[in-house]
């Protein structure tokens, strides 16, 4: 049984900086790198490395320098691989500054990622997860939703980057990961975290908290996971490695709150590294921290409740 990642495909041209520039201004930043990225890249290679049992990527690519390191990356970690190549269409590419704490701010130009189309999803036999975000076409994105939907595949959608979803797309959906920016633009709400959780009617809803940690919201129970303490070098990928580690462990069987504790723990190995799937830790390194870890202290717990409006 296979888990399969449709979605982008960028080189990430990395730049490290003391702060991320403002509107308007220009910063000197430090050395300059390119690594193997893009939303959808990101989630197959921290599926294929969260130890799913067989991960496939759906992805388009065009036909020129910049495409051969993210196969590579991808066929590294072990993802098989069905490519629309377009040769008259540039490899999706991001602009990422990375500051001292960590923190990043990202321009992607998406390139041969917006060719994917509804025609090109492949046959669903032996898929057991379709894992998808929004760096491609809305309308292929629904497309595939929906078909896998129809084929009694589970549909997790990472709506990232941010903006409202139609009403066709979240009814197909079995699992829905956001941020809390994501989370206010999904939902439409500016209020409480719990609340905007209990809007949405899509049957599991997880919202990802940086520091804080997760809260997921399912069959009408939120569950809490505290962040695990790591010193951030660059969080890029994180919330990707945050989706694909997820869907790993709830395509091996694994509870949700189980699986919540692997994502961010995942997640919080990712940012201790430079770049996106260069950060992505193997199961192992995952499951080394999840036996020493200290997380889901009371205080913590209660801080993170409070945060999403849930009773301490
Ligand atoms: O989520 C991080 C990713 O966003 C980067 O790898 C970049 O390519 C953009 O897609």
């Amino acid at each position: 049984m296979s888990i399969l990642i449709a979605g982008s495909a960028n080189l990430d041209f990395v730049v490290r900086a003391a702060t991320i520039p403002a509107p308007g201004e220009t910063v000197l930043g430090r050395e300059f790198r390119t690594f193997p990225g893009g939303k959808g890249a990101n989630q197959a290679v921290a599926c294929a490395r969260a130890g799913a049992a067989s991960t496939r990527m759906l992805l388009a690519l065009g036909d020129d320098a910049y495409a051969a390191p993210l196969e590579a990356s991808l066929r590294e970690a072990g993802v098989m691989l069905q490519i629309v190549r377009d040769a008259s269409t540039a490899t999706g590419t991001a602009f990422v500054c990375v500051s001292d704490s960590g923190e990043n701010a990202i321009t992607v130009a998406p390139g041969a990622n917006a060719l994917l189309k509804p025609e090109h999803l492949p046959s669903l036999e032996g898929i057991t997860h379709l894992l998808l975000q929004l760096e491609t076409p809305l309308d292929t994105v629904t497309a595939y939703a929906r078909a896998a939907k129809a084929a009694g595949v589970s549909v997790v959608l990472n709506a990232a980057p941010a903006r409202a979803l139609p009403e066709a797309l979240l009814a197909a959906l079995d699992v829905l990961i956001v941020n809390e920016a994501e989370l206010a633009a999904v939902s439409a709400s500016s209020g409480r975290v719990a609340d905007a959780l209990a809007s949405l009617r899509v049957p599991c809803v997880v919202v990802t908290l940086g520091g804080r940690g997760a809260c997921a919201r399912a069959d009408g129970e939120y569950l809490l996971q505290t962040a695990f303490a790591v010193e951030p070098v660059d969080t890029t990928g994180a919330g990707d490695t945050f989706c694909g580690a997820l869907t790993a462990a709830l395509g091996r069987g694994e509870p949700l709150r189980d699986a919540l504790r692997f994502a961010c723990a995942a997640a919080a190995l990712a940012c201790t590294r430079l770049g996106a799937q260069a950060s992505i830790p193997a199961r192992s390194e995952v499951d080394n921290l999840l036996r020493t870890a200290q997380d889901n202290q009371p205080q913590q717990l209660r801080a993170l409740a409070a945060h999403c409006g849930l009773p301490t």
